[in-house]
């Protein structure tokens, strides 16, 4: 018993607003700066003059429709995999009203006015298959100008972000303890683990640029947890007789991300990919881009990427996605997997929306150019660690 099968699904962006598009986005997409002095202001309006409150400025949300399609399709398919996992952005903003709507979506219950139909959705998790997270950017969102920093994200997904369900835990002797945590699936002979962290940014002061704590985040000491956890689950398992396993990084945002703009980066982001390398790691999963890749590891070719893309928030350019991996743990450290990315579809003559194959995935993004080259990876890597580690 070494195969194993889960589900990545990622940048949910559920909210108390359904199907909005945030002022940022139509601007940005549209190639016009000068919209944004009217959107602003409709904006304003939005928040001001309507029950939506608090934010200044409000961020894109999820599309209402995709999500119930998305619920029903895990009901019908969960019970065919080991695990989901959930790659942050769940909610749209760290907000109570916003935290619990994603976590309350998993529980079945769904909001009125997402639907005029009577859907009595079950609990996910009455099928007894784990679902593990790790918080995004967008999870981490706590006042009106969207600045980052530790909020109620563990009250509503829990201390270890498994839904308080005891899959996950995290190192008490680890002093990232709060943003590195760990789950360790076993079968007969052989462990599936996944070691998440959390790389967004603890505060507006560690972005880069205007605007730069909105979208991005920081490779920072959380790394070295990530990296500790992960010897220190080899060594117990080895030493429990397990002969075979597959360890799984899983963070938000995606390092090296091809032509990824300046306000999503991952700052020191060569730091993770470095570490990849050096511990061993064959795959990361991530998502935050809201665009499906599956890239290699610039440094480290046999280190696989997958960003995940959006499954249910509403991107004016991108469709919406999910992807199914299947693993065969062969020894220690050794795995083969196959992954295949599931776009939305929509079929009007029935009304219905499904998600259905990307026959030409990964393929069909081969040709878009990489923003990144050998020769800077490697100067990162000869000139050592970041400062940001050091200082840990
Ligand atoms: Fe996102
Ligand atoms: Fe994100």
């Amino acid at each position: 018993m070494s195969k194993y099968k889960f589900i990545q699904i990622s940048d949910l962006h559920f909210s108390r607003i359904k199907n909005f598009t945030s002022f940022i986005e139509v601007a940005k997409e549209k190639d016009a700066p000068h919209l944004i002095d009217k959107l602003v202001f409709e904006d304003f309006k939005r928040n001001f003059i309507t029950k939506w409150g608090k934010k200044l400025i409000y961020p894109s949300t999820f599309d209402s429709d995709v999500a119930i399609a998305l619920l029903s399709r895990l009901h019908g398919i969960i019970n065919n995999f080991d695990v989901l996992v959930i790659t942050g952005d769940i909610a749209s903003t760290g907000d109570d009203d916003d935290l619990r709507i994603a976590r309350e979506y998993f529980d079945g219950k769904i909001p009125k006015n997402w639907t005029k139909a009577k859907n009595n959705f079950h609990s996910l998790f009455k099928h007894g298959v784990p679902i593990i997270t790790v918080p995004g950017n967008h999870d981490r969102y706590h006042d009106f100008l969207l600045n980052p920093g530790f909020g109620p994200y563990e009250r509503f997904f829990g201390m270890a972000w498994d839904f308080d369900k005891k899959v996950s835990n995290y190192d008490d002797g680890c002093k990232n303890k709060f943003y590195v945590k760990y789950s360790i699936l076993e079968k007969l002979d052989s462990c599936l683990i996944f070691v998440a962290g959390d790389f967004s940014l603890r505060h507006q002061i560690y972005a880069e640029g205007f605007l730069g704590h909105i979208g991005q985040g920081r490779v920072d000491s959380v790394l070295q947890g990530m990296v500790s956890v992960t010897n220190k689950i080899r060594s117990n398992i080895i030493n429990e007789g397990y002969k075979k396993y597959a360890v799984v990084w899983m963070v938000h945002f995606p390092p090296c991300f091809p032509g990824v703009d300046s306000g999503l980066k991952l700052i020191n982001d060569y730091d993770l990919l470095n570490a990849v390398k050096n511990t061993n790691i064959k795959l990361l999963l991530a998502g935050h881009t809201h665009e499906p890749l599956w890239y290699r590891c610039p440094i480290h070719g046999d280190a696989h990427i997958f960003s995940c893309g959006t499954t249910s928030g509403v991107d004016v350019n991108n469709s919406n996605y999910y992807s199914e991996f299947y693993i065969n743990v062969t020894g220690p450290d050794e795995y083969e997997f196959n992954a295949e990315c599931y776009e939305l579809s929509v079929d009007a003559k029935n009304k219905k929306i499904e998600f259905s194959v990307m026959q030409d995935f990964p393929a069909a993004r081969k040709n878009k150019s990489f923003n990144f080259s050998i020769a800077n990876a490697v100067a990162n890597i000869n000139n050592g660690p970041s400062s940001d580690i050091l200082k840990s």
